[in-house]
């Protein structure tokens, strides 16, 4: 294992990897660190391009203790759609979707929890807990299920059916909260010392974020080393977002890209966009959004406790926040669905109607690579996808059917 280290996101103290831990002692999220320059000389890009498909197929640069199993349901290596016909009634030739619906759980958190898990069961944890907007409880249920682990999962009571009954299913604890999933996240924080339970939330322990970080990786290599210009991102705590930053620096400081970076592109719904508000405002921290809501459920996020790192992202790479409100975001999942085949779920549909807003403005030009992502499946949102079924078609749909 090439790990050093755990990294501060916010002070910058360091600590060893070698016990179960959730945050840095001043309450911000950790970031896992390799020796790069060792995992340089123990493996090359082409010799993990051999590797049976999957995310452990980068396990240099993921915690992967000696003697460990992952725990694993074959999530990562979702394809790379090029939406050419899309993309072409867009004015954007170079349009692709990156589709994370065809991951375990339907949805790209299946990528955090086969690490996160991994590494809880290596500390011995037996129970593992999580608030969830929606379909990082399922995916929680069904790692803790392949792992033998028990899973409690806290929900607002809205929550999709479908995220619900994917936890039931696999035998996960629900608790249903009148809330939002920070509600949940406190009852969490109350409950869980007694209870013996150890903490998986969105940033709160550090080894989700490597899962999610395979994404950047997945891309760079699917774009044959070379990133896209732009990469359209449905943001809630923001790990997608967080981890392809992470990944793009390793793979600079491996050799394996270059200093061009994607502009990072975080989407919201206007009726939960504290990020959006943030970055407008010039911010460094997001203040909570109060009351509100959208059907995009990985989206009401009213604070995430990566905030400061999402708008240091955004920032860095010349990117920028957008909100969509929620009509628009379920013709675009729609247009999305009918237009690509892809299976649309609102986050996904929220990341085209913003393309084509940055397109239109003028943000995005013409013969830029554009990368978005459907993060996970419309089969999860049968109340969206019902309501989405009411709505017009974006224009650019019609002339494709
Ligand atoms: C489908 C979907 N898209 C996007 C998100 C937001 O993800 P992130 O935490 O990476 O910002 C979520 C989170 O729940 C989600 O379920
Ligand atoms: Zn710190």
């Amino acid at each position: 294992m090439f790990v050093e280290s755990l990294e501060c996101f916010a002070c910058g103290a360091r600590q060893g990897a070698d016990r179960c831990i959730n945050l840095c002692s001043c309450g911000k999220p950790l970031a896992v660190r390799y020796d790069l320059a060792q995992v340089a000389r123990a493996v090359t890009r082409e010799e993990i391009r051999r590797r049976p498909a999957g995310t452990w197929r980068w396990r240099e640069l993921l915690p992967l203790p000696p003697g460990e199993q992952p725990v694993t349901l074959g999530e990562g290596d979702t394809p790379l759609i090029h939406a050419q016909a899309l993309g072409e009634r867009l004015g954007l030739p170079k349009l692709f979707v990156k589709d994370e619906a065809c991951n375990p759980t339907g949805s790209f958190k299946a990528r955090g929890m086969s690490v996160a898990v991994t590494m809880a069961r290596h500390f011995g944890q037996r129970k593992l807990v999580a608030p969830s907007a929606g379909n990082a409880g399922g995916a929680l249920a069904a790692y803790a299920a392949a792992a033998g682990l028990e899973a409690f999962v806290f929900m607002p009571a809205d929550v999709p059916v479908v995220n619900r009954l994917e936890c039931e299913l696999s035998g996960a604890h629900v608790t249903l909260i009148d809330g939002l999933i920070d509600d949940c996240g406190r009852e969490v924080a109350l409950r869980k010392a007694s209870q013996g339970w150890f903490d998986v939330s969105t940033l709160k322990e550090p080894y989700r974020v490597e899962g999610k970080k395979i994404m950047g990786y997945e891309l760079a290599e699917q774009f044959d080393w070379v990133l896209p210009d732009v990469i359209v991102y449905p943001t809630g705590g923001g790990t997608g977002l967080v981890g392809m930053a992470k990944a793009f620096d390793e793979m600079e400081a491996l050799g394996w890209i270059g200093a061009k970076r994607p502009r990072f592109v975080a989407v919201q719904s206007s009726g939960c966009a504290p990020i959006v508000r943030a970055f407008e405002a010039g911010r460094e921290f997001a203040d909570r959004w109060g009351k509100g809501g959208t059907v995009a459920a990985g989206l009401r996020v009213p604070q995430a406790i990566a905030d400061f790192i999402i708008l240091r992202e955004l920032r860095r790479s010349g990117g920028c926040a957008v909100m969509i409100e929620d009509e628009e975001l379920l013709a675009a999942m729609r247009t999305l669905a009918s237009a690509t085949g892809v299976c649309a779920c609102p986050e996904g549909g929220a990341c085209l109607a913003a393309t084509r807003k940055l397109q239109t403005g003028g943000w995005i030009k013409p013969e830029e690579c554009v990368v978005l992502f459907n993060t996970g499946s419309g089969m999860k949102y049968i109340e969206a996808a019902q309501s989405c079924l009411n709505c017009p078609l974006l224009p650019e749909a019609a002339p494709l059917l």
